[in-house]
């Protein structure tokens, strides 16, 4: 009686899982949420369960309630059975602490080989821990080269940032995760982060991140300000916090990267404090990457009021890449698995694409 109950609780626990997993995937995070966090506090040492549930609070903005989840499985897996906790789940935590693009969601593309430009970024499922180099975006030599000379004048000393442009799906934080790994070949300490498009995110959320990262890798060893007490203070405040920042950076003896995606959703605080920090890069080795959607009327004036601080900066450089043109795409066609794509065909993705990778 006991063994049909626990496998008609199997049943249900693959079950409910299989169905957040296609939550997650149509980017539902926080019905996948809902659906798994009772389930999973019964059922602590399932594993699936357990880094499903992982995905999707990252992905509503809930990090460090990912990361206790884990933390969660780990000692249960412990104490009840003395077994360690799987590759999946560990890995999973590593990219979580790391901000790892491959965890956010993108939408499924239309048809199968539609990013066949030999994308392995996940499409919203859960991230593949194997998962290998990707190729080169399609189009974007342009970007590439302004950012391969931004890298080598922060080689030289002269640190700058850089902002990304563009309508969601253009490929935005494709061309941010391409530098990143360009600059962690050539040796730079490499740090990313992502707002969180709630409104509820802690003050200064990315930017304890970024810092949490750096220290984890013992790159930084002083503590953080107490950040909720500097929240909404004035310039004086702040501005001593970022030259605090800026010291800490100059010390480390490599360059340094940072990212910040999706900088439209920052908190007032960390736009503030960025306009202080971006305008004493050029004397250290530190690029900021930023992206974000481009001002419409609904923005933040905060965050326009830092793009313009940005735009100051000695050297720094505005990316807006563009939608891709027909040879681009027939291009793109060609080196994935619809090899032999007409030009014809190629034109009919453009037309109704509009040359946005992800439509
Ligand atoms: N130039 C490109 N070449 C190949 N794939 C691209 C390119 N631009 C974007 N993509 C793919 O399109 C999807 C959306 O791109 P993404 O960078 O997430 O857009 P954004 O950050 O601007 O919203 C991703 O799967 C990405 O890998
Ligand atoms: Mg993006």
């Amino acid at each position: 009686m006991i063994g049909q109950a626990a496998r008609v609780g199997a049943i249900r626990a693959g079950a409910l899982e299989d169905l957040a997993d296609a939550h997650l995937r149509l980017g539902q995070h926080i019905e996948a949420v809902n659906r798994l966090e009772l389930e999973a506090t019964e059922q602590a040492s399932r594993e699936r369960l357990q880094s499903l549930l992982a995905v999707a609070l990252y992905r509503a903005g809930r990090q460090t309630d990912a990361l206790r989840v884990i933390d969660r499985c780990r000692r249960t897996l412990l104490n009840t059975s003395g077994l360690h906790l799987g590759t999946v789940l560990k890995q999973l935590e590593t990219s979580i602490l790391e901000h790892d693009p491959a965890l956010d969601w993108t939408a499924s593309p239309p048809s199968a080989g539609a990013d066949a430009a030999g994308s392995d970024r996940p499409d919203g499922a859960l991230p593949d821990p194997l998962r290998g180099r990707r190729t080169d975006p399609i189009g974007r030599n342009e970007e590439l080269a302004a950012l391969d000379r931004v890298l080598s004048s922060a080689e030289d000393g002269r640190g700058t940032v850089v902002t990304i442009l563009g309508q969601p799906g253009i490929g935005k934080t494709r061309l941010a995760d391409t530098v990143f790994q360009r600059a962690a070949d050539r040796g730079f300490v490499t740090s990313w982060s992502r707002c969180p498009e709630h409104r509820s995110a802690p003050p200064f959320w990315p930017v304890t991140h970024l810092a949490e990262q750096l220290r984890r890798t013992g790159h930084v060893d002083e503590p953080l300000n107490d950040l909720e007490a500097l929240s909404g203070v004035g310039g004086v405040e702040v501005f001593a916090f970022a030259r605090q920042i800026l010291e800490s950076l100059g010390r480390i003896d490599r360059p340094v990267l940072f990212v910040i995606d999706d900088l439209q959703w920052a908190d007032p605080d960390t736009l503030r404090l960025l306009e202080y920090v971006v305008s004493g890069l050029g004397s250290i080795a530190c690029v900021l990457v930023a992206t974000a959607r481009p001002i419409d009327d609904h923005v933040d004036p905060a965050f326009v009021d830092c793009l313009a601080e940005i735009a100051r900066v000695e050297g720094s450089t505005q990316l807006l890449p563009r939608a891709l043109d027909v040879e681009h795409i027939s291009h793109w066609l060609s080196t994935g698995e619809h090899r032999g794509a007409s030009l014809e065909i190629a034109r009919l993705v453009h037309e109704r694409t509009n040359g946005n990778p992800t439509r």
